[in-house]
């Protein structure tokens, strides 16, 4: 698949066939993953792959009750995801067959950076490969708790940043257009 196809065509999947990924599939997305850059070369990325269903709808109650506990206010559009979050029945996992969570293994300035560009090289492989994607960037406050990181054995040094879920898409929603970009041509 041509890059610019990939850039364009991948959007947030949040529906998914009960299909399961062959590790042979996600080690090679992962492969992507690494090739994005990072500051001074630190590589600091590491990856969980979770596909355990049980253990995501635990980790999707326990990221839930979490959530509500620490009651964050966002901007007036997280109003509508904040009630889906008290729903009972929602899963913030979307039933993904497979959830890949980077984390950083060392401390540092641009972890963070380093960690999200691997995600993006890793959705993007994704789409390439015929598979579906989103950031579940709302697991990730409880993903760095102790329970957290237990529940996915993770080790206690490390640093969760990019929660990744992938599968096979049951549906695409229509692609959310784009704000026109702030440019300043300065010079
Ligand atoms: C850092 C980050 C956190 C996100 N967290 C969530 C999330 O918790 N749940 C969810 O359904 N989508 C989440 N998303 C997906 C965004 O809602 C989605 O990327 C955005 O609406 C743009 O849509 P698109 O990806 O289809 O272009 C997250 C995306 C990013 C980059």
């Amino acid at each position: 698949m041509e890059l610019m196809e990939a850039i364009r065509g991948r959007c947030a999947v949040r529906e998914y066939t009960a299909a399961s990924i062959d590790e042979q599939t996600i080690r090679s997305l992962i492969g992507d993953a690494v090739q994005a850059p990072s500051a001074i070369d630190e590589q600091p990325w590491a990856f969980t792959v979770v596909r355990d269903q049980a253990l995501l709808d635990r980790v999707s109650s326990d990221a839930r009750t979490h959530i509500a506990a620490s009651a964050v206010t966002g901007s007036p559009k997280g109003g509508h995801f904040r009630s889906m979050l008290e729903d009972v029945n929602f899963q913030i996992f979307y039933h993904a067959p497979v959830l890949v969570l980077i984390s950083a293994m060392t401390d540092g300035d641009w972890i963070v950076e380093d960690c999200s560009l691997a995600a993006e090289n890793l959705m993007l492989a994704a789409y390439a490969e015929g598979l579906g994607s989103c950031w579940i960037g709302c697991s990730r406050s409880y993903l760095n708790t102790p329970d957290g990181k237990a529940a996915l054995r993770i080790p206690e040094a490390w640093t969760p940043v990019a929660p990744i879920i992938l599968g096979h898409p049951k549906s695409t929603a229509a692609p959310i257009p784009r704000k026109t970009p702030e440019i300043r041509w300065v010079g």
